[in-house]
């Protein structure tokens, strides 16, 4: 047993699984660069303040968030999620609206670990800032759809809902909360003790005991007022043109506090039940005027890396793409062909690789079969004293002897040219 073991929720990306990773953020960055929208890296971490506006009765804040006090006695925590970060450096930059930003990168939440659910986890998400603008929402959401299809994922559900404006919101809580209330008898356990905090996330109970109460529950629905219900008929409006399939629930409600009207959830039917939501956000108006910053609509989502492959695994789709490498230079002389011919390939494009520390042929060789390259460049004695290499190709064992100054003529004839790295030697 070694002495140190990864921490509860938290795991190694290990190679290729790793690779995968950086080939979906690729996916992701393309889908959204193609949109308009720009990267942005915000800071792994910042004053707990920024993040006390998700919601003090959000679990997120009560009970998930990772802060402490530092060397300089300021008290912070590890981002939760990414959505108030960029609200923040909204507000201390004050960029031209509108403001179009996607990012990717790991946060942090003192979650009870299991399939799914991490204490540091990978989202990439966009956000946009200075627009109220309905049909941005129906933009934002069909970005999301449109990663999700390219991915290859099929299913996958989008739900959406409204939550109204603040005033409206406020009165529908108000509402929620007198109905439960009045049948808190009947309710489970967590659900009474959830309703002093939150009435809202009481509607997203799954326990039994709960269902008759939710079920005839105030809907949302009849507090929105004309002008949020417009805005919401227009998102949907704005789905339907773009051919973006949805369902409205009304009883979503979403884990964080700061969201006004338009909210969303990206479920997968090929994951448990628990853990299923691969992706939400909503619009969150208010929360950079919240940070300090002046009234700005805002719309944005985030999509959970992990449980994203994992539902990809359930589909069988999106495999880790580990590709080989184009030549693995086996040298049993000196080692300083293998140094001057990987550079050379790489120079000119290919991807090379070789061993180390003058390992037998056998062991090489069995190293490059292992690297999945498609040719192995042999340097033995022969080849040395002749300026010349082997060539062989690993699947048909194939061997032509090339000088060593034409290799990359040669694999050019067989894989095509690449684009240089840098000018060759
Ligand atoms: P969220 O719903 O808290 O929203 O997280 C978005 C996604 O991150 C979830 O659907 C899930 O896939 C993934 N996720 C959340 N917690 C975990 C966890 N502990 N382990 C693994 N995956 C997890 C937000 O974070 C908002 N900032 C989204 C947003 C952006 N709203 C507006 N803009």
């Amino acid at each position: 047993m070694p002495s140190f073991q990864t921490s509860p929720g938290t795991r190694d990306i290990l190679p290729p699984h790793a690779g995968r990773w950086r080939a979906l953020t690729d996916v992701f960055a393309d889908t959204v660069q193609s949109a308009g929208y720009e990267c942005i890296i915000p800071p792994m971490f910042e004053d707990l303040g920024v993040f006390l506006r998700l919601g003090e009765a959000t679990d997120v804040v009560t009970k998930e968030m990772y802060d402490f006090v530092d060397k300089g006695d300021r008290h912070i925590a590890l981002r939760p999620e990414q959505t108030a970060g960029v609200c923040r450096a909204f507000a201390q930059h004050r960029p031209v609206t509108p403001w179009k930003v996607w990012y990717s990168g790991p946060n942090f939440r003192y979650e009870k670990p299991q399939a799914g659910r991490y204490r540091q986890f990978d989202q990439v998400g966009v956000e946009v800032l200075g627009s109220d603008d309905a049909l941005l929402d129906a933009e934002v959401i069909s970005l999301a759809w449109q990663f999700f299809a390219r991915l290859g994922l099929a299913k996958v559900e989008l739900v959406v809902n409204s939550l109204g404006d603040a005033p409206e919101r406020g009165a529908y809580i108000d509402a929620l909360r007198a109905h439960f209330e009045s049948r808190r008898g009947e309710l489970s356990e967590e659900s009474a003790a959830t309703l002093a905090r939150n009435p809202l996330r009481v509607l997203d109970s799954k326990r039994p005991a709960d269902a008759a109460a939710v079920a005839s529950a105030p809907r949302i629905s009849s507090f929105l007022s004309a002008e949020s219900a417009s805005h919401f008929a227009a998102v949907l409006a704005g789905l339907d043109a773009l051919g973006v399939p949805y369902r409205v629930n009304e009883m979503l409600v979403r884990g964080l506090d700061y969201y006004r009207r338009t909210t969303f959830e990206f479920v997968s039917l090929s994951l448990d039940g628990a853990q299923n939501a691969v992706g939400g956000g909503g619009r969150y108006d208010g929360l950079v005027e919240d940070l300090g910053g002046p009234a700005t609509g805002g719309v944005g989502f985030a999509i959970g890396v992990d449980r994203t492959l994992l539902a990809c695994d359930a589909e069988g789709v999106f495999g880790t793409g580990a590709v080989g490498i184009d030549a693995f230079v086996v040298d049993v002389t000196d080692g300083m062909a293998a140094l001057r011919l990987t550079e050379d390939l790489r120079a000119a494009g290919y991807t090379a690789d070789r061993a180390f520390d003058g390992r037998s042929m056998k062991s090489q060789m069995k190293a490059a079969d292992r690297s999945g390259a498609s040719f192995a460049v042999i340097v033995g004695a022969d080849e040395a004293a002749a300026a010349t290499c082997t060539v062989r190709d690993l699947s048909s064992s194939e061997q032509v002897t090339v000088p060593q100054s034409g290799l990359v003529a040669h694999l050019a004839a067989t894989l095509g040219t690449r684009t240089p790295r840098r000018n060759p030697r």
